[in-house]
């Protein structure tokens, strides 16, 4: 993983990829200049959804050159760590929602040499995070409910992602958006202080690997409109 800094990342979610061809659609969004690739675990019972599990994240790494960025959400989690890891995961984030103790949850991670985030649902507020902070490297606002790409951004979340900005001062943590991101909507949270935005539909939608402009087009879009809202700000 590169060193920490606090420039616009892309991060296409595969969860709109081809699932038969995940391996080539990873490279593909890469090569078009994604920056991280984005894999949603899903199990049916934290979210009203299945996608796949640490097999497929495993299958998938060799065909990602930098950062695989796995979102959990699972419930239980702290039993499947391992596996995630062992499946190559750079970061683990898992849903604060997801048990009561997500702070040795976050530990555990750390332990395994990987980096730990935290995901809030739309419900949770930023203070949730308070006695967290030095615990994290990366905080993923959720701006739509888990469980599925496609879903409307809930617009609610930005001043939220204002507050986190505010609590985490000069820490090196990661503001990640997931959610509903597109080039209407990343200026907002980009200019509210996050820096990682994961986007499904708006990357994937237009193109195909034997097409793979479109979704370098699509990934400049998002990131020339989070910039430029950067700059503004
Ligand atoms: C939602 C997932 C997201 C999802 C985003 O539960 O965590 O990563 O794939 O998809 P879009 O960008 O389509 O909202
Ligand atoms: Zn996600």
């Amino acid at each position: 993983m590169t060193p920490f800094n606090r420039s616009i990342k892309i991060a296409p979610s595969i969860l709109a990829a081809d699932f038969a061809n995940f391996g080539a659609e990873c490279a593909a969004v890469e090569a078009q200049g994604a920056d991280w690739v984005h894999v949603d675990v899903m199990d049916g019972h934290f979210v009203p959804n299945i996608s796949f599990g640490a097999t497929t994240c495993a299958a998938i790494r060799p065909h990602i050159k930098g950062t695989m960025d796995v979102h959990l959400m699972i419930s239980p989690v702290d039993a499947y760590i391992a596996n995630f890891v062992d499946a190559g995961a750079d970061i683990l984030t898992a849903h604060l929602e997801a048990g009561p103790h997500i702070h040795r949850t976050l530990q555990a991670i750390r332990a395994h040499g990987v980096k730990a985030g935290v995901a809030l649902n739309p419900a949770t507020p930023a203070e949730a995070l308070t006695h967290l902070l030095d615990d994290i490297d990366l905080i993923c606002v959720m701006t739509v409910n888990p469980g599925f790409g496609g879903q409307s951004f809930i617009a609610s979340q930005v001043e939220k992602v204002r507050t986190l900005r505010r609590m985490l001062g000069d820490r090196p943590v990661h503001i990640e958006i997931d959610g509903g991101v597109d080039p209407t909507t990343a200026p907002l949270v980009a200019a509210a202080g996050a820096d990682v935005l994961v986007a499904g539909s708006a990357v994937f939608r237009g193109g195909s690997v034997s097409e793979p402009d479109g979704y370098g087009r699509n990934i400049a879009r998002i990131r020339a409109a989070a910039e430029a809202a950067r700059e503004a700000g």
